[in-house]
C-alpha cells in the first residue's frame, strides 16, 4: 500500500477551510492518496457527477481531470466548482474537438451520438447521450436496434461496448487514453502466471481490455475470475470477492482505496507505470490555496451547458 503522511497542519487547514466556505471535496479514484483521504467522497466519474449534482454544498472542490469539473459546473450551476490546477487535463478528451464530431456527425446523419463523459463540454453539447465505463453497456442498449450509433472518443471502450451489445450498426472513434492504452495483454499475461489464483480486475478503456474478451473466449484468461469494470465497480467487486489476490489493469492510484477498503487483501498493478499525469498534478497544496483564494472556478457558457445538460442529465438517470 501507498503510504503517504498528510502534513498535519496542510490537513487541519484544509478542514477549516472547507468548514467556512461550506464545501464538499470531490475526488476521482486516481487522484493522489493524501488527496483522496482528505475528501468527501472519493468516487469514479459516475458516482462523482451525481454527487456533484444533488449537493447542497456552496462550494465544490473538483479532484480530478477538467473534464469533470467541467461536468459539475453544468449539473449544478448555482454551486461554485472550484478545480484546483487548470492544467490537469485529458489526453483521451482532447483526442476529439466540437469541430471534428459536427464533421462526423454531418457523414451520418440521422445517428445517435454517444459521448463518454471524458469529453469536453463543447463535444457534450453536440452528443444525445453522455455514459461513462460504469454505464455505457446499459447507454447502448437503450438506444433502438435499427438507429445507427457514433460512439466517441475511446476506441477501446467502444470496442468492448459494441461486442458486449453485439451491436453491428455502431461507429467508433479512434482516440484513447495514453495511459491505459499502455496497458498491454502481455503485461497482464506476466503477472497473472506469477500469480494464477488472482482474480482479474481490468478497466475497459485499456488496450487490453478489447484482447480480453478474446482471451476469455478460447480460455487463455480464466471467465470466473476476469471483470471488465469501471473503478467503483473494480472496488466493489475487490470488496465482495472472497479472493485474496487480485491483479488490477487501471490507473494505480485506485490501489490505495482497494487497500483502504480491504486490507487484508492483496492488489497488484498490471502495469506500475499507468500513471495518469494530469490526476497527479492535484496536490493538497493547490486544493488549499483553491479554497482560501478561490480559485480555480469552472464555469461553462449557458448556451453550451444547456445542450450539454440533456446528455448528461440522461447519463446520470442510466445504470
Ligand atoms: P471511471 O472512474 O468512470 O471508471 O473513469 C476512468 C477514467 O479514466 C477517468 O478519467
Ligand atoms: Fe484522461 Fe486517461 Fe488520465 Fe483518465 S487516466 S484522466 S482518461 S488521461
Amino acid at each position: 500500500m501507498t503510504t503517504v503522511s498528510i502534513t498535519p497542519r496542510l490537513g487541519a487547514d484544509i478542514r477549516e477551510w472547507k468548514q467556512r466556505r461550506n464545501a464538499i471535496i470531490l475526488a476521482h479514484n486516481y487522484e493522489r492518496p493524501e488527496v483522496q483521504d482528505v475528501a468527501d467522497e472519493v468516487g469514479d466519474s459516475l458516482a462523482l457527477a451525481r454527487t456533484a449534482a444533488a449537493t447542497d454544498a456552496d462550494v465544490i472542490v473538483f479532484c480530478g481531470v477538467h473534464f469533470m469539473a467541467e461536468t459539475a459546473a453544468i449539473v449544478n450551476p448555482t454551486k461554485t466548482v472550484l478545480f484546483p490546477d487548470l492544467n490537469a487535463g485529458c489526453s483521451l478528451a482532447d483526442s476529439i474537438s466540437a469541430d471534428e464530431l459536427r464533421a462526423w456527425k454531418a457523414q451520418y446523419p440521422g445517428a445517435v451520438v454517444i459521448a463518454y463523459v471524458n469529453t469536453s463540454a463543447e463535444v457534450k453539447a453536440e452528443s444525445d447521450y453522455c455514459c461513462t465505463s460504469a454505464n455505457a453497456v446499459q447507454v447502448v442498449r437503450s438506444i433502438p436496434a435499427d438507429r445507427e450509433i457514433l460512439f466517441l472518443p475511446d476506441l477501446f471502450l467502444g470496442s468492448y461496448v459494441q461486442r458486449v451489445t453485439q451491436r453491428e450498426n455502431m461507429h467508433i472513434w479512434m482516440g484513447e487514453c495514453h495511459v491505459h492504452a499502455g496497458i498491454a495483454a502481455s503485461q497482464v499475461e506476466t503477472v497473472l502466471k506469477e500469480h494464477p489464483e488472482a482474480e482479474l480486475l481490468v478497466h475497459p478503456e485499456c488496450g487490453c481490455s478489447t484482447s480480453s474478451l478474446y482471451q476469455l473466449a478460447d480460455g487463455t484468461l480464466p471467465a470466473e475470475r476476469t471483470h471488465v469494470l469501471s473503478t467503483s465497480g473494480m472496488l466493489k467487486c475487490a470488496r465482495d470477492s472472497t479472493a485474496q489476490e487480485f491483479i488490477v489493469a487501471t490507473e494505480v492510484g485506485i490501489l490505495h482505496q482497494m487497500q483502504r477498503h480491504s486490507p487484508d487483501k492483496r492488489f497488484m498493478a498490471a502495469n506500475r507505470e499507468a500513471v495518469c499525469p494530469f490526476m497527479k498534478m492535484i496536490t493538497l497544496e493547490k486544493v488549499l490555496d483553491a479554497l482560501q483564494q478561490n480559485r480555480h472556478v469552472v464555469t461553462v457558457p449557458n448556451a453550451v451547458a444547456k445542450r450539454a445538460r440533456v446528455a448528461i442529465d440522461r447519463m446520470i438517470a442510466i445504470g
